[in-house]
This record gives C-alpha cells, structure tokens and sequence, in this order.
C-alpha cells in the first residue's frame, strides 16, 4: 500500500543511454528544518527551492496547527510567518507526519520545551520506528511522552513547563536525535549541550546560526560538541535551498549503470556531512565529476557530472563514511550489482531502522533478480556480476519506502530483464518528479507490473 492511497505498481524496463539534465528537487532534510525555525522566528522567512514532497508538506501542516502562517506562493517558494521561540499553541488535532521520521522527531524537539500538549501518529513505516531515541532525551529537559510498546506513535508528548537545559550525548550516530535537542534546547534557559562522536548531517547547526542562535561546534576527542545558548529571539531568514544530493543519487547512479549514458545533475548539496557516496563511487572507478563548485546560501554546491562507467569494482566502504551516505546505501548496492567484485558496507545497523529495514528489503530484492548478496545485523555484501549480466525479471516490495522504491526502479534500467515494483507510490514522499524526471533522460518507467 502507498502511504496516501492505493498501491501504483510500476514497471522499469532496460533502456538506451541516459542523456541530458537532471533538475533534482530541494534537499528533504534542509526543507523541514527552513519551515520549523521559520515557525520559531518572529516575522517572514521566505524559502525558494522547498522540497514539495509529502514530508515536507506534513511538516508545513503540521507548523500551521502550532499557529505559524504558512503560504505556498508556487514554484517551490514558500513563506513563513512565525510565532516565536516557545510560542507554538497547543493544535486543536492529532499530528500527523505520513511517512517522515525527520518530520516527526523535529517536531517532537521543538515542541519538547513548550508548554503544550501534542499527539503524533503516522503511517504504519512511521509507526512502527522507534522514538524511545527522541523521547529519552527530551525526558530531561522535563517533557513527559506517551506511547505504544516500544516507545512507538501515535505518542503523546507533554512539553516541559519549566524546562532546564541538558547535557547529551547522543548514543547513535543521528542528525534527527541530534537536531530535536538543539531545537528542544531552544526554549530552555541556559546552555544545552550536544556531542556526537560521528559527525552527522549539520543542517540544524548551520541553519540555526544562519537565524541568530547562539550556537558554536568544538571538535573534541569525544567528537562534536555542540553547544546552544536558550531562549534567543530568531530572526527570520530568505533560504535557497540547494538541490538534494539524495535525490541526485538516483540519476547519477543511473547514468552510471546505463552504457552511453552522460548525465548533468546541476545545483547539489555538496555539504561533506552528505557527500559520501559520490565518494564511495568515484572510489569504485565511477566516471563522476564536479563542475563548477560554488557556495550557495552558506553551503557548498556543485554541478554533478555522471557517465556510464564500464569499469566498476566492488569496493569495502569506509564504515566512517556511513552517517554522510547513510541513505544512499540502497542505491549503492544498485551499482554494486553492475560492478565487479564484492562490495562490502559496515557499520550500518541503522538501516535497519529507516523507513523499512532497508538492508532486508534490498537483500530481499536483489536477490530475487539474480544477484549474489549476504547479510548480518550490521553488515552486508554485494557480489557485482558486470555490466550486462544481472538477470532482473522479478517483483520487489518498497514497503512504505521512498528510496527502495527508486532503487528498485533504477535496477531495472540495466538488468538483462524489466524489474516491477509493487507499489511506486512512496516516491511521492522525496522525489514527486522522479518519473518524469527519469523519463526525461531516456528511462522506461511505465505504471503497470509488466
Ligand atoms: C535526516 C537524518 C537521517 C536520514 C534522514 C534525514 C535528517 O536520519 O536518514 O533521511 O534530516 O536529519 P537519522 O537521524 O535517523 O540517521
């Protein structure tokens, strides 16, 4: 089933060379975090480039019923008028986030130090993921939750009366545990700290100086610490927000396995917290390179250049890289099927807890259209055939989740048959565009299973 109504079965068949521009949506985790300071500054921020997937309009939703005005003026620009730090009314209703966890543990720090009472609920992927992870640490700040078994929604939170500011540090590696401190640390008097011993995505800090806060980021031995003066008055901001390097995944991964192809991906998100794939591709012998770098609205920006690559090797993945390419493991096993060689990815225990178990539902997949794959708790392998030698042919689930579904799509370009997919509609949740967007370049994606 799709999140938002009944299941789309896709089909993707085996294509001709890829050619042209890829223009990729905003960037998903950039787009959340612009309307929720937006909502906790005084006045308008304006945001051009807003990412209009479905968790991303959840989140706007969801900061309308706090009391901020949110307007849609077309084309990805959006304004926010917000209501303040420690401002957000108690919504008449239930919070629904759909499908995001992003959405949903942000919100759940923003409003963890507010005096309001706030009732969360999902779709089955959302709950069904753990937010003992969010709720353990707003605990502290005196915020009191209520949940299913297993610290799972739909969950009550109680938001703090009178907050104190905590020290924490996060035991594992996630920008979203992270961030819902800092933005719970807001409105709590004093010095909240933060420290992670990985570096995970830091769009929260950067975005919370770009709006005022007093923040500042020591590397220590311990790993980032991160701490936040409470209480500031956030002014509001204009936020271009960069093209997702998420998304550009799918394209660019494409380009690669699909002989001819040469793919421009202009405009993305380069942050290094983010980049680790095109790292671990180029490591892989991929023909990917940067045009013309940049820095845009404070984060660092290029234009991505993909050709087909006739010569991929497996590679190990540095498991340290894992949080800056954390997503994009699913679509790397995609590759790795077309090169040759083993392909070995450590240190990934969280896939198991994204929008599906992401390591189950590729392992499952893969190997229903021929390919050689092995796995653990926190590890997995995949052993490259080479280009032209991956069979394809079967059905794989997205269960409920965006990016196994483009992977699946993306698989399908390249195999020696078409790969059909139960349900495409979780697309919509990151990437509304994905299909015309492949279209464009020359893919086959028709919505029917076979
Ligand atoms: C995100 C953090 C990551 C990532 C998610 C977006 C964010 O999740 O998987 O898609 O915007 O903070 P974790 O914090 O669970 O690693």
């Amino acid at each position: 089933m799709s999140s938002h109504g009944a299941p789309v079965p896709m089909t993707s068949r085996p294509c001709g060379p890829l050619k042209g521009e890829a223009r990729v949506p905003g960037d998903k985790s950039i787009s959340h975090r612009a309307l929720i300071l937006g909502a906790l500054s005084v006045g308008e921020t304006r945001i051009s480039g807003l990412l209009e997937g479905q968790d991303v309009l959840d989140t706007a939703k969801a900061m309308r019923a706090f009391g901020a005005e949110v307007t849609d003026h077309g084309e990805g620009n959006w304004s926010v008028h917000g209501v303040g730090v420690g401002g957000f009314a108690e919504p008449e209703n239930v919070i629904d986030c759909g499908n995001s966890g992003t959405g949903v543990r942000l919100i759940m720090g923003a409003v963890a130090t507010s005096p309001v009472t706030v009732t969360f609920t999902g779709d089955a992927s959302l709950n069904g993921r753990p937010m003992a992870r969010v709720t353990d640490p707003l605990a502290l700040f005196g915020a009191r939750s209520y949940g299913r078994a297993g610290g799972r929604l739909p969950m009550t939170l109680v938001g703090a009366p009178d907050p104190v500011p905590v020290n924490y540090t996060v035991p594992v590696p996630s920008a979203q545990v992270k961030s819902a401190v800092l933005l719970a640390g807001l409105n709590a008097p004093g010095k909240t700290v933060v420290t992670e011993a990985e570096a995970t995505r830091d769009h929260t800090e950067r975005m919370l100086a770009g709006f005022g806060a007093e923040i500042t980021v020591e590397e220590t031995e311990a790993g980032r610490v991160i701490t936040l003066t409470g209480q500031p008055e956030l002014k509001p901001q204009h936020i271009e927000v960069p093209r997702d390097p998420s998304s550009a995944a799918f394209p660019v991964c494409a380009a690669l396995i699909v002989p001819g192809s040469d793919v421009l991906v202009p405009g993305i998100g380069l942050n290094p917290t983010r980049a680790g794939l095109f790292a671990s591709l180029r490591d892989m012998g991929a023909d990917l390179t940067y045009e013309n770098e940049r820095t845009e609205g404070g984060e660092p920006v290029a234009d991505l250049r993909a050709r087909f690559s006739p010569d991929l090797q497996g590679i190990e993945v540095p498991p340290a890289r894992a949080a800056s390419m954390i997503d994009e493991y699913p679509v790397l096993s995609v590759v790795a099927a077309f090169a040759r060689g083993e392909t070995v990815m450590r240190g990934v225990k969280e896939l198991r807890v994204k929008e599906s178990d992401r390591i189950d539902a590729m392992a499952t997949g893969l190997r229903a259209n021929g390919v050689t794959v092995e796995d653990g708790p926190d590890w997995w392998t995949v052993t490259g055939a080479g280009h032209g030698n991956v069979p394809g042919g079967a059905t794989c689930a997205s269960h409920l989740d965006h990016r196994i579904a483009m992977s699946f799509l993306i698989l399908g370009m390249a195999t020696q048959k078409p790969v059909s997919l139960d349900d495409g509609g979780p697309v919509a949740t990151s990437f509304p565009v994905f299909e015309q967007l492949m279209s464009g370049l020359g893919a086959q994606i028709q919505r029917s299973n076979r």
